[in-house]
C-alpha cells in the first residue's frame, strides 16, 4: 500500500490524487492501529523470508512465484505454516517456491471463460471490486495495464494479496483494504471495472451498477459476473433466508432481469458472454479452507437444488459499455 502512495502520482490519477491519498492514509492508520486479525496476518506476511523469486509465471493456471529449490527444508515448513495461517484460500491456485496453494475455487476456469471477451488491457485503468487475494489482478498485470487497482476489505484475503505482492512486486498492481462504498466517487475515470461475485451480496444492486457506470470513461466497460437463474422472465430470486448456506445473498436475477439492471443503470451494448453451472471441479473443499464447500451446499438427493431447495448455483458473465 505504501508503494501505492509513492507510485500513483505518476499513474494518471489526476484530480483524484488528494481523495485517494486520504483514503490510503486512513487505511494505513487503520492497519497500524487495529488489533485482531489484521495485526496477526500482517505479522505473518512480515515474517516470511525476503527472497527474490527469480522466475514468475502469471500465464499458467496457478500464479507461480519462484522455484522449490530456493527454500531450505525448514524454511519451506515455516513458509507453508505462514500460508496456512492466512487461510481460507478461496481463490487461486498459487505456487509459492514449490508450495502449491490449492484454493477452494479453481479461478483459472472463470479467467478462461472471461479472457476471450476482455478488451485490450494495455495502458488501461482497471478497478477490480472485491479482488480477494488478487488472482485476477495478477492475471491482468501480464497484459500491461496502466494500473489494476483491487478493493478487498476482508483481512485474510487482503494479506494473501500482500504475500503474493511481496514477491511479485508488480509496480502497476495495487490493492486497498477497503470496501467499494469507501472509494470516493471517481466519475469518468476507469476504463474497465470488474464486479465479479459481488452483486448478489448487495441490497441495492442497480444503485451499485449505476455508480460503476458513472466511474467509467465514456466507452469504458464493466464486467459483471453474478449468480443467475436460467430463464428470461424478468424475475429475481430473493431467498427467504440463506442461499447455498450463505446468509448475505439478496437478489439473484434471471438472464433478462440482469440485462434490465444493466440497461437501467445506463449501460449499452450488453452482452452475456458466458453461462456456467458451478461444478465440483471448479469449487471444492481442499486442505487450504476449513469451511464447507459446494458439495455441502447442494441437496444430496437432488444436486440440481441447493440445500434450501433453490436452483443450484449458475453464474453468468456480462460485459457492457458505459
Ligand atoms: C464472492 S468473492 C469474489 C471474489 C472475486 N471477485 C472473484 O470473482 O472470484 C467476493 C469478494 O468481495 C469482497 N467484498 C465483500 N464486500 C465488499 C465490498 N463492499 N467492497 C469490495 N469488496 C467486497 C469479499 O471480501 C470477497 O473477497
Amino acid at each position: 500500500m505504501e508503494q501505492f502512495l509513492e507510485n500513483y502520482g505518476h499513474l494518471g490519477w489526476g484530480q483524484w490524487y488528494d481523495t485517494l491519498e486520504k483514503l490510503v492514509k486512513d487505511k494505513r492508520a487503520f492497519l497500524d492501529s487495529t488489533g485482531g486479525n489484521f495485526e496477526k496476518f500482517k505479522y505473518v506476511v512480515e515474517s516470511l523470508p525476503e527472497i527474490c523469486p527469480g522466475t514468475v509465471d502469471l500465464s499458467s493456471k496457478a500464479v507461480s512465484i519462484g522455484k522449490a529449490d530456493q527454500l531450505l527444508p525448514d524454511e519451506k515448513e515455516r513458509f507453508y505454516n505462514g500460508l496456512i495461517n492466512l487461510s481460507p484460500w478461496r481463490k487461486g491456485p498459487f505456487d509459492f517456491f514449490g508450495i502449491h496453494v490449492d484454493s477452494e475455487w479453481q479461478s483459472w476456469m472463470k479467467w478462461e471463460r472471461l479472457v476471450p471477451h476482455l478488451p485490450n488491457l494495455k495502458n488501461r485503468k482497471i478497478l477490480d471490486i472485491g479482488s480477494s487475494n488478487g488472482y485476477y489482478l495478477f492475471k491482468m498485470a501480464a497484459s500491461d495495464p496502466m494500473f489494476a487497482l483491487g478493493l478487498e476489505p476482508q483481512s485474510a484475503f487482503y494479506y494473501q494479496y500482500c504475500v503474493a505482492q511481496k514477491y511479485l512486486n508488480l509496480e502497476n498492481v495495487f490493492c486497498l483494504p477497503a470496501a467499494y462504498n469507501e472509494l470516493p466517487s471517481m466519475n469518468r475515470f476507469f476504463d474497465l471495472v470488474l464486479c465479479m461475485g459481488i452483486l448478489y451480496h448487495r441490497k441495492a444492486p442497480v444503485k451499485m451498477l449505476r455508480q460503476i457506470h458513472d466511474s467509467l470513461v465514456p466507452g469504458g466497460q464493466v464486467v459483471v459476473e453474478n449468480l443467475v437463474i436460467k430463464g428470461e422472465n424478468n424475475h429475481c430470486l430473493f431467498p427467504f433466508d440463506r442461499y447455498a448456506k450463505m446468509r448475505n445473498v439478496f437478489f439473484i436475477p434471471d438472464l433478462s432481469a440482469m440485462e434490465a439492471w444493466l440497461t437501467r443503470a445506463g449501460f449499452s451494448n450488453i452482452r452475456c458472454v458466458d453461462i456456467t453451472d458451478t461444478t465440483h471441479e471448479e469449487q471444492r473443499k481442499t486442505p487450504w479452507i476449513q469451511t464447507e464447500s459446494l458439495k455441502d451446499f447442494l441437496d444430496p438427493s437432488d444436486p440440481s437444488k441447493t440445500v434450501e431447495g433453490y436452483p443450484a448455483p449458475v453464474r453468468a458473465i456480462y460485459i457492457a459499455t458505459a
